[in-house]
Order: C-alpha cells, then sequence, then structure tokens
C-alpha cells in the first residue's frame, strides 16, 4: 500500500489526499447505497464562493432523482465542474444545504465526507488521472486496495469492469500503451469499481477525438440504460448533452434553464 501512496497518488486522485486513506478490513469496506436515495441529490440555494473573491455558484438549487442520468451544460467559467466538486464531496458550499444519498454533505464531519467519497460517488475527470506505473488493470484495482481490501478479491471484479468498458484485452496495458478513449473508459472502470450510487463526469469526452468520444459516449449510454447508477455529466458536447434525458443549463453561478 505504501508504494501505491509514494507512486503519485496525487497524480490520480488530485482530489484526495493521500493521507485520509488507512487500512481497513474487507468488512469494513462493504459498500453502502442510500436506501431510498429518491432524490439521490438535494441542494438548495448553494452558494460558492472562491477566496479570490469569485462568486462561482449564486444560490443554486437543484434536485436528482436516483438512477437519472442529468447533463449539466453551460458557458466557461460559469460554474459547472463548481457544482460537481460539491456533488462529489470533493469541496463544500459556502451556504446552502446539499444532501447526497441521505448524508447533508454542507455539515458532514472528515470521517463522513470520506466513506462518501469511498463507497457513494465515482468521479471521472477529463484528463483520466491514471497512475501511468501501474496497468489498467491495477488502476482499476486501486481505489478497493486503497480501502484495503485483498488484491485477490478485488481482481476479478475490476477485471470485470474493464469488460463492461470493452477493454478486457488490454488489462496488462499501461496508460501509455491506450488510446485517449482506452484511457477515458479505464477511468471510467474505476469510478465503477465500488459500485457507487453515484458517477459523476466531467467533460469525460472534453480531452477526446471524435472516435474516442463515441466510444465514451456509448459506454455512458450503456451505463445510464442500466439504470442502477444516477449520471451527472458536465459537458460542452451537444451530444453528450442530447444522450441525457435532463439537461440543466447554468449561466454565471445558476441555474438558467432545464430542458427535458
Ligand atoms: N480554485 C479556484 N480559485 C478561484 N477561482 C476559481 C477556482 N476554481 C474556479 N474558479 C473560478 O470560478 C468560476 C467557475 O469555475 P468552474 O471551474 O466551476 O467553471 P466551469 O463552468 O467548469 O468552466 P469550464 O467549462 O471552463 O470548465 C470561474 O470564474 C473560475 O475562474
Ligand atoms: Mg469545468
Amino acid at each position: 500500500m505504501r508504494e501505491f501512496r509514494q507512486a503519485g497518488f496525487s497524480a490520480a486522485f488530485p482530489h484526495l489526499r493521500a493521507d485520509q486513506y488507512q487500512l481497513r478490513t474487507l468488512e469494513q469496506t462493504q459498500v453502502r447505497k442510500p436506501h431510498s436515495p429518491n432524490p439521490l441529490i438535494q441542494a438548495c440555494s448553494l452558494t460558492r464562493r472562491y477566496p479570490n473573491g469569485v462568486a462561482a455558484l449564486e444560490e443554486v438549487s437543484l434536485e436528482v432523482a436516483a438512477n437519472e442520468f442529468v447533463a449539466i451544460t453551460g458557458p466557461s467559467g460559469c460554474g459547472k465542474s463548481t457544482l460537481l466538486h460539491l456533488l462529489g464531496g470533493l469541496d463544500s458550499p459556502d451556504s446552502g444545504e446539499l444532501t447526497v444519498g441521505g448524508l447533508p454533505l454542507h455539515s458532514a464531519g472528515d470521517k463522513e465526507l470520506t466513506h462518501f467519497r469511498r463507497h457513494v460517488v465515482g468521479i471521472v475527470f477529463q484528463f483520466f488521472h491514471l497512475l501511468p506505473t501501474m496497468t489498467a488493470l491495477e488502476n482499476v484495482m486501486l481505489p478497493r486496495l486503497l480501502h484495503g481490501e485483498p488484491p485477490r478479491e478485488v481482481r476479478p471484479h475490476a477485471a470485470s469492469m474493464l469488460e463492461l468498458v470493452g477493454l478486457a484485452d488490454r488489462a496488462g496495458h499501461f496508460p501509455h500503451q491506450l488510446s485517449g478513449g482506452q484511457m477515458q473508459r479505464t477511468a471510467i472502470a474505476r469510478a465503477l469499481v465500488h459500485s457507487p450510487a453515484l458517477l459523476l463526469a466531467d467533460e469525460p469526452t472534453g480531452n477526446l477525438d471524435s472516435a474516442s468520444a463515441t466510444q465514451v459516449l456509448e459506454l455512458l449510454r450503456k451505463i445510464a440504460s442500466e439504470g442502477r447508477t444516477t449520471l451527472v455529466v458536465v459537458t460542452h458536447s451537444a451530444e453528450v448533452a442530447a444522450m441525457a434525458p435532463r439537461r440543466i443549463r447554468m449561466q454565471d453561478g445558476r441555474v438558467a434553464d432545464e430542458s427535458t
């Protein structure tokens, strides 16, 4: 485990601190999903101002039902990533209330937030954040290894996640031996490996050529169609947005409108 932390943990998980991870027994790490999370996300009047005075979010309120697929769109700088970071428990609002999967994130303590990040939410970033020194399979296994689960138990599940994203035959490849789309699909497999109730993706096709973007798009479509994961995808892509049954458009830190 120590090697994992030292082998560029922060490169792979820029939003998490390595020292938040402690070895845990398998029993302690059983995935716990909320019981009747309807809505799964409830945000009320969220405001986020950065220390430099930028008001990134102003009075944002929204609800997302369990297993819904929602796209968040809007011009650069309107607060999409800031909102996603709040939904993922990576950042806290300055005011307002945010409950995800039954947990009031705005008032949650470190322990609850760590549990939330480990078990409830999976996050996919625009730039993949795979560890370069690990194979695709090892990258997918990593979050659960960091939870303290034994490799022999994690490996088969991680392999099935790679299969889900169509990369069973690339399990032994290192990130530099994968295409951009394959790297992003590996990152999606990693985000799904702990069976999160909520999958958040920030511009998942933003850094891909159109062929790779199509592969990732198809994968998101597949995940959404299975209806077992709530999907919130931030995107500039009209194609990704059109795929979501519901679209929330942001403007200047506020929800401008919604369409279905
Ligand atoms: N850490 C930070 N410190 C200060 N200001 C920030 C920080 N992060 C973002 N901002 C500012 O907050 C506003 C919202 O940023 P955010 O990253 O949420 O926008 P975005 O909608 O995701 O944009 P893009 O589409 O370009 O990714 C922007 O004006 C940005 O400059
Ligand atoms: Mg952004």
